[in-house]
């Protein structure tokens, strides 16, 4: 069958495009273009044509059976990306992606993550320390402070609880031009030497001290700790030479900032659902009173915390930190009956896949148990996609959710958390989908 003409799509402004409407709500114009276009819909940012895809079979074409046929979307060779993650994992392409994952691969094996759990739960307890009965926290801060003491201590054996707070400020700082709101400076690479960029360069800088600094240490002592980065070390070109200082950088940095900020948006946005579905919070009450029976979780208990890996599951479904995944066609293809020509941006939405309800029904509720029901089986594998899928599926799905399931259960069985009333929360899709301004939450003790 020949492909069909062009998808229709939301009609925008002669110059912008879609621009605009993305730019003020980029979840609410995505949600639209499916209601009102379906499964392929045609849309346009300034000069760049993209084409957004809901239907679970065409994600898995391009995702995973004709992967062949794409590499990452323009956005991820954008300076504003560049300048943070380099060419790690997440960037980079072709052969020299093959050979970098399958050099990072041993990191994330099964028997590795799980011999993580015990720094993953010793840092919750810790974290626990300074909270009190009655007390105020802001989560999404209290979560990436701890996501980002466990990635550098299991991965670069790196303990920046001193410098967390500062990096976590940068971070913050550095996240912000991916919001949606600036997508036109991105696509416009506006390197202008405005404050908001001379702020941001200042931030990125602030990481790359500490990032070279755990490079520059290790290779001073020439110790192998057996973690990533000295895996990174140790690896050798066929003519005997390691990476250089550059490309270890811009692979922890990825790692670093893909292995922490992710884990903690799920957290947060489950302590959220949670606290709002006290029937379910009851039920992971009970859970972890029986499996656990008032001690701490270890890797071994983690099969048995089903319905802590259930609100895990239902909080990634309702809110994917990544909520969008994007591709540009390499050679011309086909996706659901349309052309793509090449050079094409092809976006799917976990966000909007997800919330679909030809697949989920009430797709708008938190119902941890519907992952325990029978018609989870019969899902169209790309229905649910939070971690991706095909060969660049994410590289710590299985850690990531080990670690939610267990920083989730170690705090669920001492405090409860509820919402500080009278605020607004609303949503932040940057890089990742974070809650803007944070998510104040008051303490229970149990
Ligand atoms: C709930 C937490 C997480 C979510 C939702 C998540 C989501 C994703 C998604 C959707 C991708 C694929 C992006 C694409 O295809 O364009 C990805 C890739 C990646 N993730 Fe994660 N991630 C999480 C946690 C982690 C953790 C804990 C690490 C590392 C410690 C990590 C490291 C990476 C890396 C390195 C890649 C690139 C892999 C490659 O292309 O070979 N992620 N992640």
């Amino acid at each position: 069958m020949a492909a069909a003409a062009v998808p229709a799509g939301p009609r925008g402004g002669r110059v912008m495009g879609n621009m605009r409407e993305f730019n003020s709500d980029s979840l609410g114009f995505i949600e639209r273009c499916a209601r009102e276009f379906g499964d392929v819909v045609t849309t346009r940012f300034l000069y760049v044509p993209a084409l957004f895809l809901f239907h679970p079979d065409h994600v898995e074409y391009v995702l995973a059976t004709g992967s062949k046929n794409f590499i990452k979307a323009a956005n991820f060779r954008s300076p504003f990306f560049r300048r943070v993650a380099g060419n790690g994992l997440v960037s980079s392409d072709g052969d020299f992606w093959r050979r970098q994952r399958r050099l990072a691969q041993p990191a994330f094996h099964r028997d590795r993550v799980e011999a993580y759990a015990r720094t993953m739960v010793a840092f919750a307890e810790a974290a626990l320390e300074g909270w009190r009965d009655g007390g105020t926290i802001e989560v999404h801060e209290e979560m990436v402070l701890l996501t980002q003491r466990v990635v550098a201590q299991t991965l670069f054996s790196a303990d920046v609880s001193s410098d967390s707070r500062e990096i976590g400020e940068a971070l913050s700082n550095i996240v912000r031009p991916f919001a949606s709101q600036t997508t036109l400076k991105w696509i416009l690479d506006n390197r202008l030497p405005t404050p908001a960029h001379l702020r941001f360069n200042r931030d990125v800088r602030r990481i790359d001290r500490f990032v070279y600094r755990l490079i520059a240490e290790r290779r001073a002592s020439g110790e192998d700790t057996g973690d990533l980065l000295s895996m990174l070390l140790r690896a050798r070109d066929e003519d005997g030479s390691g990476m250089t200082d550059k490309q270890l950088r811009d692979e922890l940095m990825t790692i670093f900032l893909a292995g922490h900020e992710t884990t903690a948006v799920v957290l947060t946005w489950a302590w959220y659902l949670l606290a709002q579905n006290l029937e379910a919070e009851e039920r992971l009450a009970a859970e972890l009173s029986e499996v656990l029976g008032g001690r701490a979780p270890t890797a071994e208990d983690v099969p048995r915390l089903r319905y802590a890996d259930w609100v895990v599951k239902e909080s990634l479904r309702l809110y994917p930190p990544a909520w969008g995944v994007g591709r540009e066609a390499l050679r011309e293809c086909e996706v659901g009956g349309y052309r793509v020509p090449k050079g094409m941006q092809v976006l799917a939405f976990p966000w909007a896949t997800h919330r679909d309800p030809r697949w989920f029904a009430a797709p708008e509720s938190f119902r941890p148990e519907r992952w325990g029901e029978e018609s989870i089986s019969k899902l169209p594998k790309y229905a649910y996609f939070p971690f991706g899928g095909g060969p660049r599926l994410c590289i710590g799905n299985y850690f990531a959710t080990m670690e939610a399931v267990l920083i989730l259960s170690t705090i669920a069985r001492r405090f409860r958390l509820r919402l500080v009333p009278g605020q607004r929360i609303e949503l932040m899709p940057a890089i990742s989908l974070r809650p803007k301004g944070g998510m104040l939450m008051k303490l229970e003790g149990v």
